[in-house]
């Protein structure tokens, strides 16, 4: 089997992102397999995971095509997405005018730079869209938003040279793991209580139905003898639906408690094998 790792530092993810997992790694890392095939990570988001673990081999995948088209952006054209995101100013004028564009018909490189600006420029970093698509948060009005960080742009460039990227549903990225492979899965996450939920990053949201289905693809892939690790809150529903053959480790996150409330508190998570 191929190694797994190269020998290279790890970095951060240059996007903020809901339900991200950078403050998790510390507890994530002991569950890495030693020697893998392919790494997946099919819900990707800003790809803490990816960018911690740096596989040699990698599959991304999101059905946030904006997402995906920023990584390629990133990875072919880094230089070209930095000039553009450091000739773009600071107000609520011209964020208000990026909101509007219509970025679906321009090139990965424009689709990076309005990506990471509206990220570092929206409050706290979220990407909502309303039924037609558009970009619907509102201004964050940060003090000094760090919307260019050329450096940073560079490393994840060149960690994702090689890597594929797609935009498609889960199912149809992890049905591709062979044997040996690592598939790391963090799906939007089954709510804590009613009003906890955030499930809305792309115009469809992911209802139970939805976990039963990545339920499903797990056992299968974990059948097949491919290394799964999967990440969802510590709802009823989701002991249920793990509770026969797979181990259910808890974790502890920091994150928003509720939309109602705007402190962080301490929550557990888990983490399934
Ligand atoms: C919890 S976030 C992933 C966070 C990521 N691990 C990180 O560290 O930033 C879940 C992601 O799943 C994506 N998503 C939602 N439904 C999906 C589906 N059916 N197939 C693939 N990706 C989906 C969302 O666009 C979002 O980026």
């Amino acid at each position: 089997m191929a190694r797994s790792r190269k020998s290279v530092e790890p970095t951060r993810p240059f996007l903020k992102w809901a339900g991200g997992k950078r403050r998790l790694l510390d507890q994530l890392r002991p569950y890495y397999p030693q020697q893998f095939g392919r790494y997946h990570e099919p819900f990707v988001g800003s790809a803490a995971v990816f960018f911690d673990l740096v596989p040699q081999r990698a599959s991304l995948a999101d059905t946030n095509e904006r997402l995906i088209r920023t990584y390629r952006g990133i990875r072919d054209d880094v230089e070209d997405v930095i000039s553009l995101l450091a000739s773009y100013p600071h107000d609520k004028e011209f964020f208000l005018q990026m909101r509007k564009a219509n970025i679906d018909e321009q090139a990965d490189v424009q689709v990076a730079a309005w990506f990471i600006y509206l990220n570092k420029t929206a409050f706290n970093g979220l990407y909502r869209v309303n039924r037609g698509n558009r970009f619907n948060v509102p201004f964050g009005a940060y003090a000094r938003p760090a919307i260019c960080v050329p450096d940073l742009l560079r490393t994840c460039g060149r960690r994702l040279k090689n890597v594929r990227l797609e935009v498609a549903d889960f199912a149809t990225t992890a049905r591709r793991a062979r044997r040996g492979d690592l598939v790391y899965f963090d799906p939007p996450y089954v709510p804590l209580s009613a009003t906890s939920s955030f499930t809305s990053y792309t115009r469809h949201g992911f209802d139970m139905a939805a976990q039963r289905r990545l339920h499903d693809v797990t056992v299968e892939l974990k059948a097949r003898g491919v290394h799964v690790l999967l990440s969802n809150s510590s709802a009823p529903a989701v002991y249920e639906i793990y509770g026969d053959g797979f181990e259910c480790i808890e974790v502890t996150a920091r994150r928003a408690i509720s939309a109602s409330h705007r402190g962080r508190g301490i929550v557990k998570e888990l983490l399934i094998r």
